[in-house]
């Protein structure tokens, strides 16, 4: 048995939240309906690569808006933080995830977390990748994940069926050129990226490639570059749970991404990837227990970004 205190903490947090039922599974893509309300899976990979996990830390789950941070991060390293923020800003927008509603004057959409700045992101990549766009996510993800991952045909083929509302947002994107012509077979990659399979396992490692600053503590590969991890992390603390950002930012004080088929990933810059996963969601469309999961890790290890001047992150080192 692993008594290492962070593994220790992870069981008590699983036994104690597990009876936690509140909040919905999300219904709006048809396919998501069918994700088990009950399950919970928690996982911690470090910066070298250690990992504590438990519950369903091996359940599939589809990867949703916690892609978007990783496409923006490609597109930063594509074309610079310039050509990009002439396409999408970096505000949040303290609206939610799927609002149809752009920038005032420059039409551009708030930030790249949620769904408008999301499709331009990818539009941006198929500008440059045209029918390899999908290969070249889906590869740069897996590099990420250290393992090859798949897509699930049945949610994307449901997303693609029901998108209606991101197709109006793609055709508005497309009104005010913030994206090329092929905005249709951009969006079709975008409801692919969402479609990707992962595991709370996976997820934690890719946010422990980013917490080692781009490199995959197992493989040692280097995924993405020092300027694009820095994007990410700035992002995901701004504008990665949506109309929640300013309250996750107070209360766990970490760059996170969370996505509608329940996944929540977090980053402790330097030191740990973070994932649960539990597809009952609040109204926001965050995972209900995710965010109380994480609320309590934050507090017990010190994780906050401000937190006592960083003692707790002393305090974590010396754990790991
Ligand atoms: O665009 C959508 O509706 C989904 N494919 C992704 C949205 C998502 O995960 C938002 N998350 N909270």
């Amino acid at each position: 048995m692993d008594t290492h205190e962070i593994q220790l903490a992870v069981d008590d947090l699983y036994a104690r939240y597990v009876a936690l039922t509140d909040g919905e599974v999300a219904t709006y893509i048809p396919e998501l309906g069918k994700a088990d309300p009950d399950e919970l899976g928690i996982a911690i990979v470090s910066a070298d690569g250690r990992t504590f996990a438990a519950g369903d830390r091996d359940r599939p789950f589809t990867i949703q808006s916690i892609s978007k941070p990783f496409t923006f991060g490609m597109a930063v390293e594509e074309l610079g933080h310039e050509r990009v923020s002439r396409h999408v800003g970096v505000e949040p927008s303290g609206d939610a995830f799927n609002a149809i509603e752009l920038q005032n004057h420059t039409n551009r959409p708030f930030n790249p977390m949620v769904n408008s700045g999301a499709i331009t992101v990818t539009a941006l990549l198929h500008a440059r990748y045209g029918e390899d766009t999908f290969d070249y996510i889906l590869s740069r993800l897996s590099a990420a994940a250290g393992r090859h991952l798949e897509i699930d045909e049945a949610v994307y083929e449901s997303e693609r069926r029901t998108g209606h509302r991101n197709r109006a947002i793609a055709h508005l994107l497309l009104n005010f050129g913030m994206v090329h012509d092929a905005a249709e077979a951009a969006l079709d990659v975008y409801f692919r990226q969402c479609s990707i399979l992962v595991t709370c396992r996976d997820l934690a490692t890719m946010g422990a490639t980013l917490a080692n600053m781009g490199r995959h503590p197992g493989t040692g590969e280097s995924v993405f570059n020092l300027a694009a991890v820095r994007s990410m992390l700035a992002i995901m603390f701004t504008c990665g749970m949506y109309d929640y950002s300013g309250e996750w930012a107070y209360r766990v004080g970490v760059p996170a991404k969370s996505g509608v088929a329940g996944g929540l990933m977090a980053v402790v810059n330097r030191q740990l990837g973070i994932a649960t996963y539990s597809p009952r969601l609040d109204a926001r469309g965050n995972s209900r227990r995710g965010i109380e999961v994480c609320v309590e890790l934050a507090s017990r290890f010190g994780l906050h970004t401000f937190d006592c001047f960083n003692e707790g992150s002393a305090y974590l080192s010396a754990l790991l």
